[in-house]
Parts: C-alpha cells; structure tokens; sequence
C-alpha cells in the first residue's frame, strides 16, 4: 500500500539487517537482480545493493532507470569499492547518491530519507502517507468486521486527517492514480471514495470536523462487504440475482456491524446504511425516497457512483472520467442534480 522501498541485492543472505533499517522508514520489499520493475505501484526509493560490473545487476539497474525516467525516484547506490570508475558506473545506472557498502544500515536508511524529502515532492509524499495511513485504517476495520469483533473508531480516526491532507497538498488526481494501483477491489473502492469525499467536503468549503464527519463515512461506508462471500465480492463480471440479492445486504449488514461497536456516530451509521438509496425510492435496503434521503446520503452516494464507474478491475476497460460524470448527469430524479453538478465542479 502506498509507497514501497525496493532493496536490490546479489546477497540476499546478508540483507536482513539492512532490509530491518529501511522498514522503519516505509514498507521494503528485497528483490533480486531478476527485478523487472513492471509490476506497478508507487516506489518511494530504491537502495542498491549489487556488484554493478556484473551484467546481471547492471542490467537490473537499466531497466529500472528506463521504468522511472523522468520521475523523482531516490535510488541509494551503495558501492562495494570506492573507486572513481564505480562511482561513475553507479551514476550511469541511476543512483542519485552513493554511499560505501559498509557503512550502517541506520545510515542507509537516514541517506534514504534525506533523498525522499530532497526528491519526491511534498504533495505526493502526503499522498504516500495518506493512503498508507488510510489503508492501515481500512485495514483493520475490515479485519474487526470479518472476526466479528467490536469495531474501535479509534482506528478509523487516524486514517482521516491524512486523507484530507493527501488530497489538498497532493491533489485528487494523484491520490486516485496512487489509490487505481491497488489490485483488491474493496480497499481500491473504498480509498477512492474516501478521496473523493475529502475533495468534495473541500470544495464544498465544510468546517473541519464536518470535513472529517463526512470522510469518516466514506471510508466505512462499505463495511458491510467484509461478511459477503469473497466469491460474489470479487467476482469478474456482472452478478446473477441471487449474488445480487446477498451483495445487497451488505449495507444493512455495515449498519448493524458498526451500531453493535457501540461507538460510531448517527452520522456515520445513517450514511453506512443509505448509501445505496435513491431519490426516487428505488434504492435500498429501505426504499427512501424525497427528504428522508439525507443530504449527507445525497452526496456520498454521489462520490460511491463515481467510484464504482471509474475502479481499476483487471478484467474490464475502466470508464473515462468524463463518462463517469455523464452518467451521474443521466441518472436525475435518483441523484441530486444540484449536487451532481457541483461534484463536476469538483473534480474540475
Ligand atoms: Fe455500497
Ligand atoms: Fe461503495
């Protein structure tokens, strides 16, 4: 989730040590020269740890310079023989600075963090934090659900401020570019509506709490799909009735899962459960219709449409976000006009 370390070494048995240091910094994946940097995914920095007058590794290098040329990607080059040549090798292949092989992993990891603030800029670093962040919230939201364990809102709250921050210093363009790489589908759904809540709530000129009221509930707003069987939860394609009549049930289930917790806000549990209803009465679980669909409803079953339309699936095309929008705009007497307008202005 969020932006990864990559420890590239020819010596994986002594990596341990290092690997440990970076993960104070971020989450650090050891690969070996074989690495085809294809796999997606936002990398935060790269640490070399290879002879670089090997094919093998030099090749490794290239083909990762080539994947991110032109982007800020701190890539720590550590040097197995201080030599003029080996430093100018290291250069060649990408490495943005050097240090000898030997020196601690601790100042690896220091040297690494100096280069993220020197390099990645400050937006997309809040945007790396706030999903990372967001996901850990999500994350054990979801586990508590599944085990059917109280759900602490405590754990929800750090996920927010991040979200907010993400998507005002960073952007919401690069908050869904970073949130579209997630390949599971709840976790991708539900961050990019919590993206989409944040800049809306912005937009929209909320207080603060209100800001933070409304990104609570978007982010939880899917709980309920932790007790639908992952068969219909992730199935490719279109459901059948009897799939679609149990994947329905998630939003009375996200009710009752948060309501037993005993700490979630009216707010909150009214959002969870209506986010599927509609103006016109056609949606669900209670078939609401006019002013007993509440404006907080209104606007993330708005931003929850959007979403929906516009994921990342490995099995369809996704919808341009003009389209998206379009639909949103077809879909008057269900939705908010108004509202579905000014989600345009939004996104703009
Ligand atoms: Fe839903
Ligand atoms: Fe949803």
């Amino acid at each position: 989730m969020g932006g990864t370390i990559v420890l590239v070494t020819d010596r994986p048995d002594r990596s341990a040590a290092l690997a440990a240091a970076l993960r104070e910094v971020g989450p650090c994946e050891v690969v070996g020269t074989e690495e085809s940097w294809t796999s997606g995914g936002f990398l935060l920095g790269v640490v070399s740890d290879l002879t670089l007058t090997r094919p093998e590794a030099a090749g490794c290098l290239r083909r990762l310079e080539r994947r991110y040329r032109g982007q800020a990607l701190p890539v720590i080059g550590l040097l197995r023989r201080a030599s003029t040549e080996s430093l100018r090798l290291a250069k060649t292949l990408g490495a943005t600075v050097c240090l000898p092989a030997y020196v601690p992993p601790e100042t690896v990891a220091t040297a690494l963090v100096n280069q993220i603030e020197n390099t990645v800029p400050v937006g997309e670093r809040a945007v790396v934090h706030g999903v990372a962040r967001a996901g850990e919230a999500l994350a054990s939201l979801l586990d508590e659900a599944r085990a059917g364990s109280q759900i602490r809102m405590e754990t929800v709250e750090a996920g927010l401020a991040p979200i907010l921050t993400a998507v005002q210093e960073g952007g919401l363009a690069r908050w869904l570019d970073t949130v579209w790489s997630h390949d599971d589908a709840t976790y991708q759904h539900c961050l990019l509506v919590a993206g989409l809540a944040a800049q809306f709530a912005l937009h929209l000129r909320f207080r603060w709490d209100d800001q933070q009221r409304f990104v609570r509930a978007a982010l939880v707003h899917d709980v309920g799909k932790a007790r639908i069987p992952l068969p219909i939860l992730n199935k490719p394609g279109r459901l059948d009735p009897d799939e679609t009549a149990v994947m329905r049930t998630h939003a009375a289930l996200g009710y009752e899962i948060l309501r037993a917790g005993g700490e979630c806000d009216a707010f909150t549990l009214d959002v969870v459960r209506h986010h599927h209803e509609m103006i016109d009465g056609s949606g669900y679980p209670d078939g609401l219709s006019g002013d007993a669909v509440s404006d907080p409803v209104r606007l993330l079953t708005i931003c929850d449409i959007y979403a929906a339309l516009t994921e990342r699936r490995a099995y369809k095309t996704p919808m341009r976000m003009a389209d998206a929008m379009a639909v949103l705009q077809g879909m008057d007497g269900k939705l908010e006009a108004g509202l579905v307008q000014s989600f345009g202005r939004a996104l703009a």
